[in-house]
C-alpha cells in the first residue's frame, strides 16, 4: 500500500513501513524505515528527519550542509561528501550533480526492467523522477511494495534527456539512509567449495564495501548485505537486508556518517571499471535491489526473502512444482565414460526411484579433459557410441528421464568454435589471456555470439528428448575487452556480458518450456536472485560433504529459499574433503533442498541401495515442505556441535526437522534443542520419538539432542494432533 501526503510517501509491506519525502530544497529524503506504522504518523515521522538545515534556505549556503541529510540519492561535488549514488561526466569533464525532485507517479504493478531479471507481478509502485541541476540526466527511482511481503524492491533508471552524450561512471540502483545505530555488517563470503559463509563485523564509521569484480556475483562474495542491530539474534531483534536481483560484478556499500551516525546503504552494478556511455535520449536501467526489514531477527529476514523469491522472482511454472530427483554422473566418472559405463549407472539408478539421469561434462566435441572442446556443442560419437539418442533410449527403457550439462558461456582454445572465431573470446588480440580451468570466456556482449550459442544449444535440445539442463559456468572474467565494442563503450562490457547471459537464459527457457533448467557455476558461484529468475534451482556447491554442507546450506538460506538449493548425496570418502560420513546423514542433509545423487549407483552396497530407496520415498513425503515451508535455523554449525534446521508448513500443522551431531562428546548429554517456529497453541507428535507435546513446550522446554556418534544425522517428522 502506498499513501501520499504533500510529497511525503508512506509505503507499507506486511511488516514494515518505508517513508520518504521531498524536502524544501527538492531532495528526496528517507524519513523512516522500520517497524510497520500507520499513515496517521507520517507527519510525526517527518519531525525526526533533519531538514536541509542551517542556514536553512539561505540561497548562498543552501548546499553546504547536505552532508548529514538522509538523502535517497547521493549527489556529487556539492557538499555531500558521502559516496555518491551516481557519477555523471559531461562533455566538458564536469561531474558535479544535484538531483532534485521533478515529478512522481503511483501505479499498480512492477515497472518493466527490460533485459534484466526482476520481481514479476502485483504490488504497488511509486516512481519518483529527480533531475540533475547540472546536466540533462534524469533519474527515476522506483519503489515497489506488496501488502503480503516483507520486502521493498528498488531500482533506478538514468535517462539522458539532452543532445550531448554523457558518461555514467557510476549508476547504482538505490540508496537509503538508515537510522543511527551500532550496526553489525553481515556478508556471505566464501570460495570454491566454501560458498556463503556468514560473517558479522562491526560497521564502525566510514565505508564497508561488499563486492565482486569477477564478472559474476561469485563464490567469494554474494550480492547480499545485512545490517544488524546490536541485539539482533537468529530469532529476535531488528535487522535490514539487501540483495541484488543481479548476477554480474556488483557493489553494496554501507557508509556510517561521522557527523550523525546515520548509514547510507546503497549498491548496484560495480562501478570499478564501469563506464556507461549514454547518448542523448538513451536510458540506462539499473538492476533491482530487494530490501528487507525484520523485527524477528535473521530468521525473520530469511523467511521474508524466501517468500519474496518464491512468489515474485522464480519462474511461477516451476517454483512450486515437484522437482525431479536426479542422479548425476560427474563424481561417478568425471570425463572417463562411454556408452557402457553410462548404461551401468542408468541401470543401477533405475532401481532406486530417481526420476532423471543427468549426463555431465564430457559428452561433446573433443572433451576428454578440461583442456578442450568447450563451445563445440555436438555430441562426441567416438566416445559415446550411438550418440545421445542411445543413452536416452536406455534411460527410457529403464523409466528414467534424461538431462544434459552445458557450459554455454565458455570456449576452449582447442575447439572448432575458437578456431573459427578467435575474436569471440573476451580478450585482447596480441596479449596473453588469463586462462582459468584452461578456458576462455565468450564475449556475450556481442549479439552474434549469443545467437550462435542459442542456435547450437537449441539444436541439441530440439533434436533429443531432454527434460533437464544443467547450465554451468566455470570461470571468472578477466581482460574486460571486446573486439566489437568501440573504445567509449569498453567500460560497459561486464554489464553487457551479463545482459547477454540473461538474454540467452530468457530465450532458451522460453523456447524449451518443458525443460527444467538448473543453474551451476563451479558449484555455487552465481547463486543469486538474478539467476533464480530463470533457473528454479542452483547447484549450491561442489562440496557435498555432509559436514561442510551444513555450513554452506545454512549460509545460503540467509537470503535464499531451500527449494532453490540443489543438494546431492555423494560417495565417501568425500571427493572434496576426504571425510567419511554416514550415508543416512548425507541423505538427511541433502533432503533440505532439491535432493539428488552424485555417485555411481552401481557401486553402492545392497544396504546403501535400500537406504537410497527409503531416502527417496521419505523425500517425496516432505517435498511440499521443501517447496513451500518456512525455515527455522535452530542450531548453528558455525558455533555449535550440532546443526539443526526445521521446515514448518505455513499453517503450522506439519514440520520436518533435520539435525547432525558433528563430534561424539561424552559430556553433552544435557544439551537441549528448542523448537522455535511451531504454533504454541497446537499439540504435535514427533513421530520418531513417539511423544506428543505442545508447540509451547517444544519451544520452551525443548527436547534433548540425540546422542549420536561422529557426524550422525537424524530427521524428525512432526504432525499436529487434534
Ligand atoms: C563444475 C560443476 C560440477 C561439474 C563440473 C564439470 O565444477 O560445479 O558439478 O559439472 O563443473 O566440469
Amino acid at each position: 500500500m502506498i499513501i501520499e501526503q504533500n510529497k511525503a510517501f508512506l509505503l507499507n509491506g506486511n511488516n514494515f513501513t518505508y517513508a520518504i519525502r521531498v524536502n524544501a530544497l527538492g531532495d528526496l529524503q528517507t524519513v523512516y524505515y522500520g517497524e510497520k506504522l500507520s499513515a496517521t504518523d507520517l507527519d510525526f515521522m517527518q519531525k525526526s528527519v533533519a531538514d536541509p538545515c542551517i542556514p536553512a534556505l539561505n540561497e548562498l549556503n543552501r548546499e553546504t550542509y547536505t552532508d548529514g541529510l538522509s538523502n535517497e540519492f547521493g549527489s556529487f561535488g556539492r557538499g555531500d561528501y558521502r559516496e555518491p549514488t551516481a557519477l555523471v561526466v559531461r562533455k566538458d569533464g564536469a561531474q558535479m550533480s544535484s538531483f532534485r525532485y521533478l515529478s512522481h507517479k503511483i501505479f499498480k504493478g512492477v515497472p518493466e526492467v527490460k533485459g534484466l531479471p526482476h520481481a514479476r507481478s502485483g504490488g504497488d509502485t511509486l516512481s519518483v523522477t529527480l533531475k540533475d541541476e547540472f546536466s540533462d540526466v534524469e533519474v527515476t527511482l522506483n519503489y515497489t511494495v506488496w501488502d503480503e511481503l516483507g520486502v521493498i524492491v528498488r531500482n533506478a533508471e538514468y535517462k539522458n534527456t539532452g543532445k550531448d552524450p554523457v558518461s555514467l561512471k557510476k549508476a547504482f540502483s538505490f540508496a537509503v539512509t538508515l537510522p543511527e545505530r551500532d550496526y553489525g555488517v553481515l556478508r556471505l563470503y566464501g570460495n570454491w567449495a566454501k560458498e556463503r559463509s556468514p560473517q558479522v563485523t562491526p560497521l564502525g564509521y566510514g565505508t564497508v564495501r561488499v563486492q565482486s569484480l569477477r564478472g559474476s556475483s561469485s563464490h567469494c562474495m554474494n550480492p547480499f548485505m545485512g545490517l544488524l542491530s546490536e541485539n539482533c539474534t537468529e530469532d529476535a531483534g531488528e535487522c535490514y537486508g539487501v540483495q541484488l536481483v543481479y548476477s554480474g560484478s556488483f557493489a553494496l556499500t554501507a557508509e556510517k556518517n561521522p557527523a550523525n551516525g546515520t548509514v547510507r546503504l546503497q549498491g548496484g552494478v560495480n562501478d570499478t571499471g564501469f563506464e556507461w556511455y549514454l547518448e542523448g535520449g538513451e536510458t540506462f536501467v539499473a538492476p533491482q535491489a530487494a530490501l528487507c526489514y525484520s523485527s524477528e531477527g535473521l530468521g525473520g529476514m530469511s523467511r521474508a526473502y524466501a517468500d519474496f523469491l518464491r512468489e515474485r522472482v522464480i519462474n511461477p511454472d516451476r517454483v512450486f512444482a515437484r522437482r525431479p530427483i536426479v542422479i548425476n554422473n560427474w563424481e561417478a566418472t568425471y570425463f572417463d565414460f562411454g556408452y557402457e559405463k553410462l548404461c551401468e549407472i542408468i541401470d543401477a539408478a533405475s532401481e532406486l526411484g530417481v526420476d532423471t539421469f543427468v549426463l555431465d561434462d564430457g559428452w561433446f566435441g573433443k572433451r576428454d579433459s578440461d583442456t578442450s572442446g568447450l563451445g563445440d556443442w555436438v555430441v562426441n560419437e567416438k566416445k559415446l557410441k550411438g550418440g545421445l539418442n542411445a543413452v536416452i533410449a536406455r534411460c527410457k527403457e529403464k523409466g528414467l528421464k534424461f538431462g544434459l550439462w552445458f557450459e554455454p558461456e565458455m570456449v576452449s582454445e582447442d575447439s572448432d568454435l575458437y578456431r573459427a572465431h578467435p575474436d569471440w573470446a573476451m580478450h585482447k588480440a596480441g596479449t596473453v589471456p588469463v586462462r582459468m580451468r584452461n578456458q576462455l570466456i565468450l564475449d556475450f556482449s556481442r549479439k552474434e555470439v549469443v545467437d550462435s550459442v542459442f542456435g547450437a544449444v537449441s539444436k541439441v535440445l530440439s533434436s533429443h528428448e531432454i527434460s533437464y539442463v544443467k547450465w554451468d559456468m566455470n570461470r571468472t572474467m578477466t581482460e574486460f575487452f571486446s573486439a566489437a565494442l568501440p573504445a567509449v563503450r569498453m567500460g560497459e562490457i561486464a554489464h553487457r556480458y551479463i545482459l547477454g547471459v540473461y538474454d540467452l537464459a530468457e530465450r532458451l527457457t522460453a523456447a524449451f518450456p518443458k525443460v527444467f533448467f538448473e543453474g551451476c557455476a563451479g558449484g555455487g558461484a552465481r547463486f543469486d536472485a538474478g539467476m533464480l529468475y530463470y533457473f528454479a534451482q542452483f547447484w549450491t556447491s561442489d562440496d557435498t560433504d555432509a559436514y561442510e554442507r551444513t555450513k554452506i546450506q545454512w549460509g545460503t538460506s540467509v537470503c535464499y529459499p531451500v527449494s532453490a538449493m540443489s543438494c546431492h548425496v555423494s560417495a565417501c570418502p568425500n571427493h572434496q574433503t576426504r571425510r567419511t560420513t554416514p550415508f543416512a546423514t548425507r541423505g538427511a542433509i541433502a533432503s533440505l533442498g532439491a535432493t539428488g545423487y552424485e555417485l555411481d549407483p552401481s557401486k553402492l552396497t545392497e544396504e546403501e541401495k535400500e537406504e537410497t530407496k527409503a531416502q527417496i520415498e521419505a523425500y517425496k513425503r516432505i517435498s511440499e515442505l521443501v517447496l513451500r515451508g518456512d525455515l527455522y535455523r535452530l542450531s548453528s554449525p558455525f558455533t555449535e556441535n550440532y546443526f539443526c534446521e526445521m521446515l514448518v508448513s505455513k499453517d503450522k500443522t506439519t514440520a520436518y526437522l533435520v539435525g547432525e551431531r558433528f563430534h561424539g562428546d561424552p559430556n553433552d548429554y544435557m544439551r537441549i534443542l528448542r523448537l522455535n517456529g511451531l504454533d504454541d497453541r497446537k499439540t504435535y507428535r514427533i513421530e520418531e520419538l513417539g511423544f506428543t507435546a505442545s508447540g509451547k513446550a517444544l519451544r520452551t522446554v525443548g527436547v534433548p539432542f540425540p546422542r549420536l556418534s561422529d557426524f550422525g544425522g537424524w530427521t524428525w517428522h512432526l504432525t499436529e494432533v487434534k
